[in-house]
């Protein structure tokens, strides 16, 4: 596959990944489980993330530079999220602040024609 189809993938990973973390954080909270339909859209759209992420930095060859592993331990948070909200970790204010806040940095990150780091 081209770097263009990683890229595709990375982006429309994005929408069913926050699709999905938008339901889950309607309807998790301590005692009651995250609607599975959400779940499934955040799992399904992490992976498809992951995948073009990784695939574009491989094949465009950019490597693995110190953004790019910022912007994994951002995705492994977001993956997090449902259990963190699920067992009453973070309450759904605070996960709503944190979910919008890495997704901010990642794009910017993902976007920045000079990258911070
Ligand atoms: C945490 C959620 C993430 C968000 C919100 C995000 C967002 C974005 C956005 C908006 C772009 C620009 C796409 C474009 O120019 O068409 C991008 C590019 C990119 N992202 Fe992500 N991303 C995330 C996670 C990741 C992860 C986990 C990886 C890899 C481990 C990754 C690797 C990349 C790479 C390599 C690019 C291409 C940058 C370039 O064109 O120079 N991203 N990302």
């Amino acid at each position: 596959m081209t770097p263009e189809t990683y890229r595709l993938i990375h982006v429309l990973g994005l929408v069913v990944l926050f699709l999905g973390l938008g339901g889950v954080l309607a309807t998790a909270g301590p005692g009651q489980k995250p609607n599975r339909m959400f779940l499934m859209l955040h799992g399904l759209g992490a992976l498809a993330v992951l995948v073009g992420g990784i695939g574009f930095a491989h094949k465009s060859g950019l490597g693995m530079p110190a953004w790019v592993w910022a912007k994994l331990g951002g995705w492994l948070v977001l993956g997090a999220m449902p259990t963190l909200v699920g067992r009453g970790l973070l309450p759904r204010g605070g996960a709503l602040f944190m979910v919008l806040a890495i997704g901010a940095a990642a794009a910017w990150l993902g976007v920045a024609a000079t990258k911070p780091f």
